[in-house]
């Protein structure tokens, strides 16, 4: 079966961490790991513009020993002169995964069900799980574990990294506060689903309007422009609700001593947050950003070892993606 990662609950528990084992371990020998050689290629499509999703693919790309495709806004029949499910038929004979940053969630879906090999959201509407993994990976690097820390969001919690970070987090077992304006929080199906994948790790999912109590005694702090793309016809007025909401050096300090401030940016310093926190020494918004690079490395090969589309060449150990083709 080919194995997608359409939203963060495409992996469970057990294989989220081995992604993240394999993230390290990829950090740790960049360029030792070539389950791309061939090389293969790798369709990474963007509908939206993109610098660190458009980057951090396409040196992992080459970094795997394969050739990275990328298609910018317009340059392919998708979307305007043929189908999605033609699109995945054609292109999925010829690449070894596509990644694709879209809009719509149900289009991802149809790629992947048409699709020969292993389909990667890489930003819809709905979900953002590629920056999850990342996130997952610089909280784990800084705070040792993921279990049983507390991450809270605050601000726009109606948007995509709201959702993906109550799917991811709750995956890894963390506590997860979700905190924003009234008409501006999670769908409740999605927070439910958090709710059940928590149950099964041991974590936990708080939604809520009481910043205060989002904020009191977490290990991790994070925000996300207001104004996303394609809300910027709305920026007066979402700058008006989202503003009590802002991460400023007084919002830290409610947070627990040593807490961390992520962002997955581009960030807007004087609104979701103050420059002398994303500057500050909390902050580790480059660590984060980089981490894009290493997770989605171990992502994609984690996806063709899975689907039995790449070679596993030391199956006898057990943690098999973490040896895939490594050169010491
Ligand atoms: N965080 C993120 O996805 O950045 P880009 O939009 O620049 O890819």
């Amino acid at each position: 079966m080919v194995r997608h990662f359409l939203k963060d609950t495409d992996l469970n528990p057990q294989e989220q961490a081995r992604v993240l084992d394999l993230a390290a371990a990829m950090k740790a020998n960049r360029y030792g790991y070539k389950p791309l050689a061939g090389p293969q290629t790798v369709a990474v499509i963007f509908d939206k513009t993109s610098t660190r999703t458009r980057f951090s693919f396409h040196a992992g790309v080459a970094e795997l020993g394969g050739n990275p495709l990328i298609v910018n806004p317009g340059e392919a029949q998708l979307g305007h002169k043929e189908s999605i499910c033609d699109t995945a038929q054609v292109i999925s004979r010829m690449v070894s995964t596509i990644v694709w940053r879209t809009y719509s969630q149900s289009g991802l879906e149809e790629m992947a069900r048409y699709s020969r090999v292993p389909v990667i959201n890489a930003l819809s509407d709905d979900y953002h799980p590629c920056q999850i993994l990342a996130d997952l990976l610089t909280i784990r690097e800084h705070l040792g574990q993921l279990a049983g820390k507390t991450v809270t969001y605050l601000g726009d919690a109606a948007n995509n990294m709201a959702n993906s970070y109550l799917l991811g987090c709750a995956t890894a077992g963390m506590h997860v506060r979700i905190a924003g304006p009234e008409g501006y929080l999670p769908a409740p199906a999605i927070a439910q689903e958090a709710q059940q994948r928590a149950a099964e790790t041991g974590g936990s999912v708080l939604v809520t309007t009481d910043m205060d109590q989002a904020l009191s005694g977490a290990d991790v702090i994070i925000t996300d422009t207001w104004v996303s793309m394609g809300q910027e016809d709305e920026k007066e007025a979402r700058t008006r609700i989202f503003a009590p909401y802002t991460v400023d050096a007084k919002a830290m300090a409610q947070a627990a001593p040593g807490a961390i401030f992520l962002h997955c940016l581009p960030a807007y310093r004087g609104y979701e947050v103050t420059a002398d926190v994303i500057d500050g020494p909390q902050s580790l918004v480059f660590d984060e950003a980089e981490n894009r690079l290493h997770a989605q490395k171990a992502l994609m090969t984690f996806l063709l070892v899975e689907s039995g589309l790449a070679e596993d060449r030391r199956t006898a150990l057990p943690s098999v993606a973490l040896t895939l083709n490594e050169e010491k």
